[in-house]
This record gives structure tokens, sequence and C-alpha cells, in this order.
């Protein structure tokens, strides 16, 4: 196992290149499964999570190869249909082959992905839309089976909550049935307009892309295609609330400023400097202000659906918020048990105080947090550790690391290369 050190209290100052989006990655490479060929995927992050959703089309059947951040995959021979429990309790995204294998055999049979750290994250949304194009699924042994036994058939389908995966496993069933699809109520993160971008691609009819309604005109068949992962919002904004946190100037070169709108409209409450092209933005935050005073505005959050504030920057924002001048509420509305860093950013120091589905954050007076040895459970709490350590006085060292490494490409050399004094060792 490894750990992270970090020697807090050192303002961050450079350039850094944001990665590819996992959550674009991972949708992209299982819509590979919906037409035979050769696909090739662009700026693909190296993470944990992508390697594992390619060793899921490989049991499938698929081969596949790296070049940098290019990925080929050949889906031509799919030999299997199911996605194995050992594969899928490590990445519940794996339930995103299910669409595209009912589409293309129409047959899957994929574990249920069961529950993680941050909630029981069902998949119901996804099985109820699938019947509704005429699938039949069952459920035995912790395992969801899926069969079609004809033709899909278009429909309306209505998520109760805008389901991110449960949008995309929808599109990736919709664009091979008889008819037209109507989702209402879909969900509009931008890795979704990357998967409509795609789709459209291979030769799919989808209006609507960003909207809250998408409507899919099925086609008989689909081609390879090649494509361009989007910049990775949730990773932009996690170094941007990082030097927010120690202070210091950073401009971010290969990312989308219009995938981050709450956000950077956040931090600008909270007093730092933000300015943005269409590929770049610089923030900049007075050392003195950040890390002697430990002050930034407190501001207040609460995590919606896209365009609202993202949940994957909850944890983050938090130990922003610390070093807030008085008291932040934030107000998780996405997950039932996304508060996990709380209780680690407690033993630093920090003054939170919980309350069902919120958490009071007091800043107020000089706040100062001290490093201590943490542990990651969950992979946006490991990312608000390492903002924490960042930004605090002393040593932090973060155990279970392998968390970050589910959705962080090359963190510690970004952070470092910025004048971290951070490092990973073995335990
Ligand atoms: C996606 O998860 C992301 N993962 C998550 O990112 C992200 O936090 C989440 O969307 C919300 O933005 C990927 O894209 C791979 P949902 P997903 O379905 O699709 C409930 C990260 O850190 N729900 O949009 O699983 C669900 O319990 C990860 O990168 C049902 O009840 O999330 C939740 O309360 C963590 N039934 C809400 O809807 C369903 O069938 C939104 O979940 C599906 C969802």
């Amino acid at each position: 196992m490894e750990k992270i050190i970090i020697e807090g209290g050192n303002p961050l100052y450079g350039t850094v290149p944001i990665s590819g989006a996992k959550n674009a990655a991972l949708p992209l490479i299982a819509a590979t499964l919906l037409a035979p060929g050769s696909f090739t995927l662009h700026n693909v992050p190296d993470l944990r999570d992508t390697r594992t959703m390619l060793k899921v089309l490989e049991t499938l059947g698929c081969s596949w190869s790296r070049k940098d951040n290019t990925v080929t995959i050949d889906s031509t021979n799919i030999t299997g249909a199911e996605a194995p429990y050992d594969l899928v309790k490590t990445m519940r995204a794996s339930v995103l082959v299910l669409g595209p294998l009912i589409a293309r055999q129409g047959f899957a049979r994929v574990s249920l992905p069961g529950g993680c750290a941050i909630g029981a994250r069902p998949i119901n949304y996804h099985l109820k839309g699938f019947e509704q194009l005429g699938v039949k699924t069952t459920l035995s042994e912790g395992y969801v089976e899926a069969r079609s036994p004809g033709k899909l058939v278009g429909n309306v389908v209505y998520f109760d909550n805008p389901s991110v995966t449960g949008t995309e496993n929808l599109l990736m069933t919709a664009v091979l049935a008889q008819g037209t699809t109507v989702i209402k109520n879909a969900a509009r993160e931008p890795e979704i307009g990357n998967l409509v971008d795609m789709l459209t691609i291979m030769g799919a009819q989808i209006e609507g892309k960003n909207t809250d309604r998408l409507t899919v005109q099925g086609v008989e068949s689909l081609s390879p295609a090649e494509v361009t992962i989007i910049p990775d919002r949730i990773e932009a904004g996690t170094f941007l609330i990082a030097v927010a946190a120690t202070g210091g100037k950073v401009t971010l070169t290969h990312c989308n400023p219009s995938h981050l709108p709450s956000l950077i409209e956040k931090l600008r409450l909270a007093g730092v400097q933000i300015e943005s092209d269409a590929s770049t933005i610089t923030i900049t935050c007075p050392v003195s202000r950040n890390v002697e005073n430990g002050m930034v505005r407190s501001v207040d959050i609460r995590t919606m659906p896209y365009p609202g504030f993202p949940t994957d920057l909850q944890a983050q924002i938090m130990a922003l918020m610390v070093f807030g001048d008085g008291v932040s509420i934030i107000h998780e509305t996405i997950f039932e048990n996304r508060f996990m860093h709380v209780a680690e950013l407690q033993r630093m120091g920090a003054e939170i105080r919980i309350d069902g589905s919120t958490a009071i954050v007091n800043g107020g007076k000089k706040q100062e947090l001290c490093g201590a040895k943490v542990m990651a459970t969950d992979l946006r709490a490991s990312a608000s550790l390492v903002i924490a350590g960042l930004a605090a006085k002393g040593t932090s060292e973060i155990s279970r690391i392998y968390h970050l490494e589910r959705g962080y490409e090359d963190m510690v050399t970004k952070l470092k290369e910025l004048g971290a004094h951070i490092k990973k060792v073995h335990e």
C-alpha cells in the first residue's frame, strides 16, 4: 500500500495541464461495444478506473492498446456478455456495459454494483428504462440478467432523478432501438454531451444535447469512430480549490472553463481572482490572505445536478471553507453518505458539525489546520484531504491513496511541479 506525505503551508505557482475526464472516458469506452470495428479515443486519462473498464471490455472479447493518452479499441468480436463481480465491485460504472451489450447482442449479465462509501447507488432507473424499451431484466445471485426477446422498441423514459449513468445507459440502448425514444429529466452533465457527440459520429440520430430532454431516432446499425475525451472538470475544480486554500497563482491548461460555471462563481464570491479563456483558467490568491490569515470568504454550497454545484467537488470545497472567514453551510443533496471526509478533517482541527445532509463549517477565527495521519475513504474525500494537507501547518500522511488514483492522473507529480512539498511513499 502507498501513502502520500505532505509538508503543508506552501503556496502553489505555475501551470498545470488538466487530463481527460474520467466520467466521460468510462461511458465512451463502453460505447465502443455498440459497433464492430476499431475505435480511436484520444485524451483518455490513465487511471485505475479506465484500466478497470478496459479490463471489462477484454473479458467481453475486445482488444485494446494505449499509446500515451490515445487508446485504440477493437470490438469486432464480442465473445462474452458478462461483467464479473470481481471487476464490477471495484468500479460500479461497469454497469455502463449493460446498455451497449443489450443493443448489440440482445443479452447481458452484469453483477449488481452494490453500494459504495458514498451511498447505496441503486440502478433501478437504469433497469426500469431498459424494461420500457422491451428488455426483460431479472436479478439472480447478485447479477442482473437483461434480455431483449425481440427488437428493442423506442419509448418515453422518465428519470425521477436526472441520473448521469442512467441517461448514458439508456442513450446507448435507444440508438439501436426501433423508432423514437424520448428520455425526459435526462442528466445534462458535459460528459453526456461528449457521449452524444461520439454516438452521432457513429451514425446515431440524437437531438437535445446538453438539455434534459433527449430524443433518439433508432438506426439499424452504427460504425466505429475516432473521438476525443473532454477535459476533466472535476480535476480542474480540485486544482482551483487547492490554490484557493494554499494561496498562489496557477494557470490550468487543456481545460474547459464553461464546464465549471457554479464553482467559478462560488470561488469569486469567496474572494479569489479568476480569469479564463477558451481552454485555460488562471486563479490568483494573495498568499498572505490564504496562508497566514487563512481567510477566504465563507460561502454556502448546495450540491445539485449540472449545471448546479457538482457533488464531486463538495468534499474539496469543504476543505477550503475550513479557512473561511465565517460559517459555511454545505448541503449534500445527491448522495446520502458523502461526508466521510469530515471526520478526517476534524482530526486535523477543522470545526465541522453534521446535521443530516448538511455540514456546518465554522471558519471564523484564524482557523488553522494541523497536519495529521489521515485515511482516504473514497475518491473525492481523498482529494479533500490532499487539499487540507497542502494548506495545513506541518506534516500530513494520507493512507489508502488507491482511492485517489481511481480518478486523478499523476496528481502528486502535478502538485509537486506547482511547488507543493508532496511525495508518495510505500507504507
Ligand atoms: C455519476 O454517478 C458519476 N460517476 C459520479 O461521480 C457523480 O457523483 C454522479 O454521477 C452525480 O453527478 C460516473 O459518471 C462514472 P447518478 P451515477 O445516477 O451515475 C440516485 C466520481 O467521484 N439513483 O447521477 O452513479 C443515486 O442514488 C463519481 O467521479 C437512483 O436512485 O450517479 C443518486 O442519489 C462518484 N437510482 C442520484 O440518483 C438509479 O438507478 C444521482 O445518481 C440511479 C441513480
